[in-house]
């Protein structure tokens, strides 16, 4: 069985005030005990945010890393820095890092690598661009995605990846892909897994969607089948909002 997983992916937003008053929000609430609830910080404020959480099961998680495990990297953090202050999950491969910092598959597998080496958990993400889906290309772009970036990894290392499904067109723009699109998307993305490595891999990944899911429509996509949780951008922002999503699950 897939793990529900509800991650909140803060970007760039949040100074270390607005952290810590945002997890003493969540803190508050009950969390379901099949849900795992992760939030990702920036960098800066990611160790207040893991001793805020200490006794808590909100797990904090980093948005990025460096694919190098040490050196003359101005302004980059490695894995090693991450899991000195708590952090035993990072994001890569998100459609922003991506777009505006070149990301490309190529870096993208290496930063896999670098992280799988230090043990860390991975959300994966892939997606398309308005245009490719518009051409009918969504499904192509995606495959490659998945080859081009993780198909490289061994049968074992598949317990530490999770995958997130955030079409572009979709992420911060208030359109959501719809349940049966979600749907679609993430039944090929499981198929490609079964395909690559193993029915067994491909039936415990957990695949999240991501982009515009609010309160509104969580119920909707959650539900279903190959739709394990979110990977949640502005909605995460508002404990409110963040808690109506991780109670969406059926
Ligand atoms: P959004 O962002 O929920 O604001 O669309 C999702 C994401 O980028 O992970």
């Amino acid at each position: 069985m897939p793990r529900k997983i509800v991650a909140g992916n803060w970007k760039m937003n949040n100074d270390l005030s607005e952290t810590e008053t945002l997890l003493k929000e969540l803190k508050k609430q009950v969390i379901p005990e099949d849900v795992s609830v992760m939030v990702a910080p920036s960098f800066t404020n990611l160790y207040a945010a893991f001793e805020s959480v200490r006794e808590h099961p909100i797990q904090v998680i980093a948005q990025n890393m460096h694919q190098s495990t040490k050196g003359a990297f101005t302004g980059e953090v490695s894995a090693a820095m991450l899991k000195s202050v708590g952090v035993k999950t990072v994001i890569i491969g998100h459609s922003e890092r991506r777009a505006y910092f070149n990301e490309t598959d190529e870096l993208l597998a290496e930063k896999v690598n670098t992280a799988l080496e230090n043990e860390m958990q991975v959300i994966f993400c892939v997606g398309e661009e308005l245009s490719d889906r518009e051409n009918g290309d969504q499904f192509e772009v995606i495959q490659n995605q998945l080859e081009n970036g993780l198909f490289h990894i061994s049968n074992d290392s598949w317990s530490q990846i999770i995958l997130a499904y955030e079409p572009v067109w979709a992420i911060g723009t208030g359109e959501t892909a719809s349940p049966k699109q979600a749907q679609e998307m993430h039944k090929f993305i499981r198929d490609a897994i079964a395909k690559h490595y193993s029915e067994r891999i491909a039936k415990e990944t957990s695949i999240l969607y991501g982009g515009s899911v609010k309160p509104a429509n969580a119920k909707e996509i959650f539900a279903k089948k190959d739709v394990d949780g979110g990977l949640i951008g502005g909605a995460a922002l508002k404990a409110g909002d963040f808690m109506a999503i991780i109670n969406a699950f059926e």
